[in-house]
């Protein structure tokens, strides 16, 4: 069996990515220094596949305990590198935790990679890189824009830094996957989004309100200029994400070399009220709102051209959202019980 290492594999994307890597024959080590998250995933992952992943209780910023988790797993054949702090609004008020986070933490995995000689890196990157772009949909060539945040830079460095030590370690090969919006839950009601506290995104605000935890949603701008008024975003699927994932490494581990960044969205965009009302007529349940202003810092509009993952690596999304936005429901429902 190959074995794959995951930072942050305790987490939303990377619980889910689990289970798609257990599913398709992969011997998966999750390390994760549960800051935003807690062991309960792994209990998740392993009701859903039978098999519990290894699990290494470490921080990614500690070099020393991160090498020995490595030494102990150099037989590893890639890494999926999941780990950070994503809270956009608090990464403007403590912008260093985040550089520190986010970036120490990537620097030290690939030093253990290249230590180690493990090849491959999957890098979590987000369509945050993109900024407010001119022309839609998004596709990889789009021009970067300057990140409208702390940890929206941590991404755009974050790919500069693999890009960098690719270039200097041809031994060594990378996917950037940069995710749109990932919404919903695994099928089975037993992984989802666990955020800490108010939800900063809306899929996990839509369901606490549902369920009564919160009053009401917020939508935040109905006069942007798009087709009602609403900020538009491509949710995708959280378990069409996590099989992205195990299409890149199977792409890399076949013998793909250098770098390949993906688009990971459905290609169609929804507006906050579309969304709202989409919930809604899935599930049957209520979602109380009131429209404010506008939220610092949105983009307006963006979607992906994700059809190079197709080509590539014959991935794409295909969850109906009815589907997507059920699973985000029984999630909750389960996450009160
Ligand atoms: P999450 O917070 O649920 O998962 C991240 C995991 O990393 C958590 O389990 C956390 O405890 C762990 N972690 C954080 N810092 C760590 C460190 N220094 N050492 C070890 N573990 C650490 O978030 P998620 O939504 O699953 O996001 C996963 C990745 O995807 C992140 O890199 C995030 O920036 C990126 N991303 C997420 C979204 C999104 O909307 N969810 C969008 C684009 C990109
Ligand atoms: N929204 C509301 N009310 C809420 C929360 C969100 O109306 O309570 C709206 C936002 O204004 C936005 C849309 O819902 O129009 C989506 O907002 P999210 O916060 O769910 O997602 P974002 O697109 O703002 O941000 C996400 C990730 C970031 C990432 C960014 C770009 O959370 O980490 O996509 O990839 F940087």
């Amino acid at each position: 069996m190959q074995k794959i290492i995951i930072t942050g594999g305790a987490g939303y994307i990377g619980s889910h990515t689990a289970v798609a890597l257990q599913e398709s024959g992969f011997d998966v080590v999750v390390i994760d220094n549960l800051s935003n998250s807690s062991v309960a995933s792994l209990d998740g992952v392993a009701s859903i596949t039978g098999t519990r992943p290894c699990f290494e209780c470490v921080d990614c910023t500690n070099i020393e305990a991160l090498r020995s988790v490595f030494n102990r797993h150099s037989d590893a054949v890639g890494v999926i590198h999941f780990a950070a702090l994503k809270a956009v609004g608090e990464s403007v008020q403590q912008p260093l935790l985040y550089y520190r986070n986010n970036l120490d933490g990537l620097i030290n995995v690939l030093t253990c990679m290249l230590e180690f000689q493990i090849p491959n890196i999957v890098f979590s990157s987000s369509a945050t890189v993109y900024g407010v772009p001119s022309v839609l949909p998004v596709t990889e060539e789009t021009p970067l824009q300057p990140a409208t945040s702390p940890y929206g830079q941590t991404k755009v460095i974050g790919e500069n830094i693999i890009r960098d030590t690719v270039l200097a370690n041809p031994v060594l090969g990378a996917t950037l996957l940069r995710y749109f919006n990932p919404i919903g839950a695994h099928p089975s009601g037993l992984i989802g989004e666990h955020p800490n506290g108010i939800p900063n995104n809306l899929m996990p605000y839509i369901t606490q309100t549902a369920a009564g935890i919160r009053p009401m949603l917020r939508i935040f701008g109905d006069d942007y200029d798009t087709p009602d008024g609403f900020c538009v975003r491509d949710y995708i699927d959280v378990n069409d994400l996590a099989a992205a994932h195990v299409a890149a490494l199977q792409y890399m581990l076949k013998g793909a070399t250098g770098i390949s960044t993906f688009n990971l969205g459905t290609g169609r965009g929804y507006s906050v009220m579309e969304l709202v009302n989409a919930f809604q007529e899935s599930t049957g349940a209520d979602v109380p709102y009131q429209i404010v202003a506008r939220r610092a810092g949105d983009v307006p509009a963006i979607w992906a051209d994700a059809s190079l993952a197709g080509r590539v690596l014959n991935w794409r999304a295909d969850t109906p959202l009815s589907e997507t936005l059920k699973s985000a429901w029984r999630w909750q429902q389960n996450c009160k019980k």
